[in-house]
């Protein structure tokens, strides 16, 4: 098989990317390791910034977004009896969110790439990556049983924080940054009306708590947890029972609970490979980097990314020129950082941090004083979190 691009890994990032190569006559292949089905079933954020919303729109996937999601213009902070609603549209000169799940992304991008006949081959195995630095990379797999090659001018690495994409690239070239959180979020999904119209986040001194939603009828929430907790350690009750004693009061006695149809653990992770690029390979999405989820900022910047990586892809393969493709990873890499502080700012200043002491909690409470009282501070936050532009 032959084609120009080979696409590693079938989530969003992949999906997109394969769709907006298409709509500039690009020719790509998608190899995904998993079903279609299990893709679908991971349940994920849904906070989305204009940028990504403009570029699925782009790709002739935004109708149904356009429906079905809900425009947000602010969301509330809780602290310690406070509350701080950040008026994202009034401090941004009119941006919003869409809150639209990214199941429901990844499931249009589906039926877009199958409308389009495209080439996504699901339960690839053994995919392995071969000849990167060389003019024609190949990239090896396993389907039914029988070995194919697949020959492409270019690879990208789209398959997820652990795909093969981004160990393919020699451990003398790669550089890693980490963090990682003492703590993890537990989230359940439940067929309740939402306690409230937009997100909000909250800080107790026993943790940090969420409160989101996917349409009127189904809400998801999280609570901070113990990284070492199981699913089988929280029982509904214990859930609702925890999430209420970490709200205000008011939101709290409006709560409707109800079964979760979903549950899981989730620990939390800051991390960032330098460079995006080895050779033919590009790495895009959660291959090259991960946020902790507070700011919501996961499948946004995957979205950034290939943005830049299509751009860049189509400008080599329908012109020739490469300078674009030189500039991915410094590009795409000068957002992230940007996206990393954010995310990272906002976990720190509304979780509980087991091992910290007097002084950072009294920081903590002085940084959301601080919010309270400055349009400036509101405006830095608010122009993170609605995204900021793509350069
Ligand atoms: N070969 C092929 N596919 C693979 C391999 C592999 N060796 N390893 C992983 N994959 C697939 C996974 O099964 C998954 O479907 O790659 C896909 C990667 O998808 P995601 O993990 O969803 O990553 P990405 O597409 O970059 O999406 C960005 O935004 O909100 C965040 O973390 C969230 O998924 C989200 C992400
Ligand atoms: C979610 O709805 O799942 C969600 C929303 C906002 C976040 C994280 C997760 O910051």
């Amino acid at each position: 098989m032959k084609t120009q691009v080979a696409i590693i890994g079938g989530g969003p990032s992949g999906l997109l990317l394969s769709q907006l190569l298409h709509r500039a006559g690009v020719d790509s292949v998608v190899l995904e390791r998993r079903s279609r089905d299990y893709v679908l079933g991971r349940i994920r954020a849904g906070v989305l910034e204009q940028g990504l919303t403009d570029l699925l729109r782009h790709a002739g996937v935004g109708a149904r977004m356009d429906r079905e999601g809900e425009i947000h213009d602010g969301f509330s902070i809780a602290v310690g009896g406070r509350e701080l609603r950040v008026d994202l549209a009034g401090l941004t000169g009119g941006k919003t969110v869409t809150v639209y799940g990214q199941t429901e992304v990844t499931r249009d991008l589906y039926a877009a790439r199958e409308a389009m006949d495209g080439a996504v081959i699901t339960q690839a195995e053994d995919i392995t990556l071969h000849d990167l630095t060389a003019d024609r990379p190949r990239v090896t797999f396993v389907k039914d049983g029988a070995p194919h090659t697949l020959e492409a001018a270019f690879v990208a690495g789209c398959d997820g924080f652990h795909g093969v994409s981004r160990k393919s690239i020699p451990a003398d070239i790669l550089r890693e940054y980490e963090k990682v959180y003492p703590f993890g979020w537990l989230g359940i999904l439940s067929e309740t009306p939402p306690v409230a119209e937009e997100l909000i986040y909250a800080r107790h001194d026993e943790g940090f708590a969420l409160c989101s939603l996917r349409s009127r009828v189904l809400s998801r929430y999280y609570v901070q947890c113990p990284l070492d907790d199981r699913i089988e350690d929280w029982p509904d009750d214990r859930f609702w029972a925890v999430l209420k004693s970490r709200l205000p009061g008011d939101v709290a006695a409006r709560l409707v609970t109800g079964p979760a149809i979903e549950k899981s653990i989730a620990p939390l992770r800051s991390y960032v490979a330098e460079p995006m690029r080895y050779g033919r390979l590009f790495l895009a999405g959660d291959a090259a980097h991960i946020v902790p989820p507070t700011g919501a900022k996961g499948l946004n910047l995957a979205a950034s990314d290939i943005h830049y990586l299509s751009r860049a892809l189509i400008a080599c393969c329908r012109d020739g020129s490469e300078q674009a493709l030189m500039d991915y990873s410094a590009r795409a890499l000068a957002r992230v950082w940007k996206a990393e502080r954010f995310s990272w700012w906002m976990t720190t200043l509304l979780h509980r941090f087991p091992e910290d002491g007097a002084f950072n909690h009294r920081i903590q409470q002085a940084e959301f004083d601080y919010l309270l009282g400055s349009r400036a501070a509101q405006t830095a936050l608010a122009e993170n979190y609605v995204g900021l532009p793509y350069a």
